[in-house]
């Protein structure tokens, strides 16, 4: 049998600063994620400054931590895994620094993960992956479906022309005055309403982007009118009708998407993959429309931002030899390939 591939992976690309090691990419030693949610929530929003700061405060605890709690020392590491992007740019520099000065002083293969592909390969934590396999990427910056006709090779077949999903539940959270992030808030309150208010249906057309901003901007104009003139409007209901509208596209392109390609697995991914109406949604409409198609919906714990993902896609990048560079710079709009 081969050897065991142990790597030490660093995920800083938003607001978690968060450390992981990871036997072959799929069995978690240690899952250390440091959320700053607590200091955002109370601007409304994560500001990258203050991210960025709280990174530095925090990440050599978390890698400390991760080391200990899978009770290795740092000569068994094969190789440190890290997100090189996308993501804020101050806060992807602070993982990437970290993961440079550890190989430097370890001497170990530099890993460079994409984000997304973290997010993706989440799913091998609780699923056999089957290729060709279509993977559903919703998160704060990302909506986008991917082809992946085997590991560690992707094929972006479609995504947002302008807000991400994430971006468009946290925006509607804010302007009903519930506190970021807000898709988890919208999530909750549309459980007790229905949708009942006639919004601006998304784009839908043949191809598989997306494009949600029409949707927030009707939102957000029919509650400042209901302002305006006094009248009364029922948040559930509000939460309720945006999430119908856009999850019935997204889906709706996610079946026809993963039919055509004739895949044999969907899964989702990004800490949107969170929210209870896309589950069962999506769900639902495979087994009515390609019921042949294994569908994997990731357990929360691991559809939002955390190492161990970036340890389980950091897997293929060491089978496949991509080893990053040590003058490899952090890039915020990073491509996936
Ligand atoms: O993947 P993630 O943790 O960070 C990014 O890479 O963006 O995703 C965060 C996004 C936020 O926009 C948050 O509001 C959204 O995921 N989110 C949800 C739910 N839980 C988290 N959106 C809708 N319903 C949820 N239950
Ligand atoms: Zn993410």
């Amino acid at each position: 049998m081969s050897k065991d591939v142990l790597l030490l992976a660093i995920e800083s690309s938003c607001d978690e600063t968060a450390a992981s090691v990871v036997r072959n990419g799929k069995e978690i030693l240690s899952n250390v994620v440091s959320s700053q949610i607590n200091v955002h929530s109370k601007f409304g929003g994560v500001i990258p400054e203050v991210a960025s700061r709280l990174h530095v405060e925090n990440v050599s605890v978390v890698l400390e931590e991760a080391v200990k709690n899978a009770g290795i020392t740092m000569d068994e590491i094969d190789g440190i895994a890290y997100t090189l992007g996308p993501g804020l740019i101050g806060s992807l520099h602070v993982g990437v620094i970290a993961a440079k000065t550890l190989a430097l002083a370890y001497n170990k293969p530099l890993l460079p993960v994409h984000h997304i592909a973290g997010h993706i390969f989440a799913n091998r934590f609780v699923d056999e992956l089957e290729y060709p396999l279509m993977a559903l990427v919703v998160s704060g910056g990302h909506t986008e479906l991917v082809y992946m006709p085997d590991p560690y090779h992707f094929e972006v077949v479609g995504q947002t022309m302008d807000d991400a999903i994430g971006e468009a539940y946290d925006k509607v959270a804010r302007v009903l005055g519930l506190p970021y992030p807000g898709g988890p808030q919208i999530d909750r309150l549309a459980k007790s309403g229905q949708p009942v208010y006639h919004l601006t249906k998304p784009m839908n057309d043949a191809s598989y982007n997306f494009s949600f901003s029409g949707l927030k901007s009707n939102v957000l104009q029919f509650i400042d009118r209901c302002k305006r003139k006094g009248e009364e409007y029922t948040p559930e209901n509000i939460a309720s009708s945006f999430q119908e509208s856009a999850l019935t596209l997204l889906v709706g392109k996610t079946v026809r998407a993963a039919i055509e390609y004739d895949v044999k697995h969907i899964v989702l991914a990004g800490g949107v993959a969170a929210n209870s109406r896309l589950r069962s949604m999506i769900q639902e409409e495979f087994a009515s429309k390609a019921p042949n198609v294994k569908v994997t919906i990731p357990p929360l714990w691991c559809c939002t931002d955390n190492a161990a993902m970036i340890g389980a896609a950091g897997y293929y990048a060491y089978l496949q030899e991509r080893w990053g560079e040590l003058n490899d710079k952090a890039s915020p709009s990073m491509e996936l390939f």
